[in-house]
């Protein structure tokens, strides 16, 4: 068989981090990466299943790469959230798969193709497998990586099936943090995003969050540090400072809310109020005044009745976010919601409130960047337009796309750009010379 592999993620930026160590183990055990499934002879996805359209995505994508191995007899490889939660019940759906692993043993890969002889191979076993930590990650790209922090949740959000699926929170020794973060610099990446469920419960050695950021902008090279998820109710005044003092630390937040009323929060186990969760921002707007903050919101939990859905709107309108990801509640088997609350708000519902709350997140962010018209913003160059090659492609500080015109080779450069105008999703903008 050929020693490539095709590996594409679903779900969040934890998903991402753990496809960067895995795609180190797999070249370490001398596979290439190819970007067509059709060249590959280990076809991976690594898959959610945050909601259930999550999974059946993953699952119609699994479908239509199981009639490629029909016909390349390619390795096909279901790893992640999904295949932790269906584990030999996911042989039902595709029995095409030849490998199904869980969250923790999804770094045994390349240890498994080596010793592999036909029989499909199950392994969603829990608890910690220090095996992974020994791959410091490959970058997304050769400018900007993910380092994990923390792995797990503690959390029990009413609604969320990912501790079920990731275990306990594990924090990572500061040591192993700055040893990956240095091992993406030595490769030339300048940003690193540092990655958790819940990034600000940090807590080792007597470091807490606040203070790992210190130590990875002070001794390591990377020149933008970036961090997801923080949660609303452990973002503390040491990091809020951070933003105050270190310009290494991007100005964007990104702070989930999930609802604008307090009945639905306390419900949810969000473990804060609306009113905390502005005073936080307000805080962090003070520390950073450009910052960006961007939040999740789930309409159509049980019971929300309209005017709870009334306050998650004027929450938006008040606290002016920079964008949102906006969803649907979907009930998830063996959640604390699934279990004690009907799932009682009708499927139109939540769909005519869905649109309502991202018609108006679309203009709230169309408001929100005429703000940067006329601004000078520092941007990393990661790329070029899809549409007009001759155009580069970045982020800002604020992690907001953008696009430039202007200048020669841009790929890889932070350069000052200067945004001439912007839309909801999108600054357009020229190089500053
Ligand atoms: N750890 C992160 C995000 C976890 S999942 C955090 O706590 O913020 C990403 C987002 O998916 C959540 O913030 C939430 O808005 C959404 N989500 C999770 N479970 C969901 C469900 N059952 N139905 C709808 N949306 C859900
Ligand atoms: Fe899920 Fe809540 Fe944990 Fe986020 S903090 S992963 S929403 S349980
Ligand atoms: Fe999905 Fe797992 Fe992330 S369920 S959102 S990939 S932790």
């Amino acid at each position: 068989m050929k020693k490539t592999y095709y590996l594409h993620s679903y779900g969040c930026q934890m998903n991402l981090a753990d496809s960067g160590v895995l795609a180190a183990a797999m070249e370490g055990a001398g596979y290439v990466p190819v970007a067509d499934p059709g060249q590959a002879g280990i076809i991976i996805l690594n898959t959610c299943s945050v909601r259930e359209k999550a999974e059946e995505r993953a699952l119609g994508r699994l479908r239509e790469l199981a009639h490629l191995k029909r016909t390349n007899g390619a390795a096909l490889c279901a790893i992640g959230c999904m295949a932790q939660r269906l584990g030999s019940r996911l042989l039902e759906q595709i029995p095409e798969l030849d490998i199904i692993l869980g969250t923790e043993r999804l770094f045994l890969l390349p240890e498994l193709l080596a010793e592999k002889n036909g029989a499909p191979v199950v392994d969603i076993a829990a608890g910690d497998n220090p095996a992974w930590a020994e791959y410091p990650p490959a970058p997304d790209n050769p400018f900007s990586g993910h380092v994990i922090i923390t792995r797990g949740c503690n959390n029990y959000c009413a609604y969320c099936i990912v501790p079920y699926l990731r275990g306990p929170e594990r924090h990572r020794s500061p040591e192993a943090v700055l040893r990956d973060v240095a091992h993406l610099a030595a490769h030339g990446v300048s940003e690193v995003t540092l990655v958790g469920q819940n990034v600000n419960s940090y807590c080792s050695d007597g470091l807490d969050f606040a203070g790992l950021l210190r130590r990875v902008a002070a001794e390591t090279a990377v020149k933008r540090i970036r961090f997801i998820t923080s949660h609303p109710k452990d973002i503390s005044d040491g990091l809020i400072r951070l933003f105050a003092e270190e310009p290494k630390v991007m100005g964007h937040v990104h702070l989930p809310l999930q609802s604008g009323s307090d009945r639905i929060l306390g419900l949810m186990s969000r473990g804060y109020t609306l009113e905390h969760y502005r005073r936080r921002v307000d805080r962090l707007r003070q520390a950073r005044p450009d910052i960006a903050v961007t939040t999740d919101l789930i309409v159509g939990f049980p019971t929300e009745t309209d005017r709870e859905y009334a306050a998650t709107l004027e929450a938006v309108r008040q606290i002016a976010f920079d964008a949102a990801f906006m969803f649907r509640y979907s009930v998830r088997e063996g959640t604390w919601a699934a279990q004690n609350l009907p799932d009682d708000v009708p499927e139109a519902t939540k769909l005519e409130r869905l649109a309502g709350l991202i018609a108006l997140q679309k203009q709230m962010s169309y408001d929100v960047n005429q703000k940067e018209v006329g601004r000078v913003r520092q941007v990393l160059i990661d790329g070029v337009s899809r549409r007009d090659r001759t155009v580069w492609k970045g982020k800002t500080e604020g992690n907001k796309t953008i696009l430039v015109s202007g200048g020669a080779d841009l790929l890889g450069r932070i350069v000052p750009v200067r945004v001439a105008r912007a839309d909801s999703w999108t600054l357009y903008g020229e190089l500053k010379v």
